[in-house]
């Protein structure tokens, strides 16, 4: 990228935001991700910096009053990171989603989101995720119960529904904003479609101009061009970053401090990865994550499907490092977007 376009992309960036009068470092924004935004990412992430808001990967509203910290693989943190860090509830009913967001404020976490984009069955069959987007009624109900229940800074993550209309969630982000929601996230596309079109941007631009509350945009963001991009076009306050996010954590630090990425950056990345895994779960968890981290890490190169067969054999962490070291190695050759098929699997 251009330094003046660099330049721009860092001031809209880190421009000063509050959110529910809680000042937030930065508008560059780790999105939630099952299996991938665990504690052990987010260890390897702070270790880059430049992520003003990291959100946890979805938990089950109903099991979290009891989850144990210490066994739980989703509902789990370092204290340190609690003031930069959301927790998403995924949940259909108030009486499953106020205890639930009581437990996240009782714990200290910067705020707490909810799951109105999922569209995985598991969860649209439980009536929560985006399934709630069918029911604006049942959506307001929750959110607004949850409001009544805790303080901190209330989060809703959607979509645009469940049809290409963009009216009928314009209308929601007005009544979430009405019921005391602080910041919406907006992720641009149909469900159940599942990543497989690009998003619609002039969707984020609707529910940016339908509400005077914070709007981040989500969604391909690849490049800083297209970060860029998305802010320019759209007027949205921020943008939360997903995929990439996983192949590449530095960009956090790259985009709004002008980091410069080392020569050998993939290589202690993916190593720093396995350590901190290896030091957060049993072996077995540990090595199911990372193989689920390496098809984000592999997209990046242009062989990146050997590199990632060769992970995927791995039998152990230790077999891991091996591939990582033998492997991994500096001026590999990239590419500029990562193969989005591989991302889809
Ligand atoms: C493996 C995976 C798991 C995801 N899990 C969640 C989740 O738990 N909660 C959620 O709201 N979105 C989840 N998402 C959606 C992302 O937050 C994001 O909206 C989507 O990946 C588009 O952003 P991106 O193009 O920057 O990746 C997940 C996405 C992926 C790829």
């Amino acid at each position: 990228m251009a330094p003046a376009a660099s330049n721009a992309l860092a001031g809209l960036l880190n421009r000063p935001l509050s959110i529910g009068g809680r000042p937030v470092a930065n508008r560059l924004w780790l999105a939630p991700m099952a299996g991938l935004g665990h504690i052990s990412y987010r260890r390897v992430l702070d270790e880059y910096g430049g992520c003003g808001l990291a959100f946890t990967e979805m938990c089950g509203a109903r099991a979290l009053p009891t989850e144990n910290p210490r066994k739980s693989p989703v509902f789990r943190w370092r204290e340190e990171e609690l003031p930069r860090l959301v927790c998403q509830i995924a949940g259909a009913t108030p009486e499953d989603l106020v205890p639930a967001a009581e437990r996240v404020e009782r714990e200290g976490f910067f705020g707490v989101d909810i799951n109105m984009g999922c569209t995985v069955p598991g969860i649209v069959k439980r009536d929560a995720g985006a399934a709630l987007l069918k029911r604006p009624d049942a959506a307001l109900a929750a959110v607004q119960a949850v409001r009544e229940a805790v303080s901190i800074p209330l989060f809703v993550k959607f979509r645009t529904g469940w049809t290409p209309d963009i009216r009928p969630a314009e209308d929601l982000a007005r009544r979430f904003e009405a019921a005391g929601v602080d910041c919406l996230v907006f992720h641009p596309r149909v469900a159940p479609d599942r990543r497989t079109r690009p998003p619609v941007r002039e969707h984020i631009k609707a529910i940016a101009g339908a509400v005077s509350i914070p709007v981040f945009g989500n969604g391909d963001v690849i490049t800083p061009e297209d970060c860029l991009d998305m802010l320019e076009q759209t007027g949205c306050d921020g943008v939360s970053v997903g995929r990439m996010a996983v192949a590449r954590p530095w960009l956090f630090a790259e985009w709004t401090q002008g980091f410069t990425p080392p020569d050998t950056c993939f290589r202690d990345y993916a190593l720093r990865l396995a350590d901190a895994l290896d030091r957060d779960f049993d072996p077995i968890l540990a090595l199911k994550r990372y193989k689920l981290f390496t098809v984000y890490f592999a997209a990046n190169f242009s062989f990146g499907h050997s590199l990632q067969s060769k992970f995927l054999a791995a039998k152990s962490m230790d077999d891991i490092r091996a591939v990582a070291e033998a492997h991994v190695k500096p001026g590999m050759p990239l590419v500029k977007r990562p193969n989005m098929n591989l991302h889809n699997t």
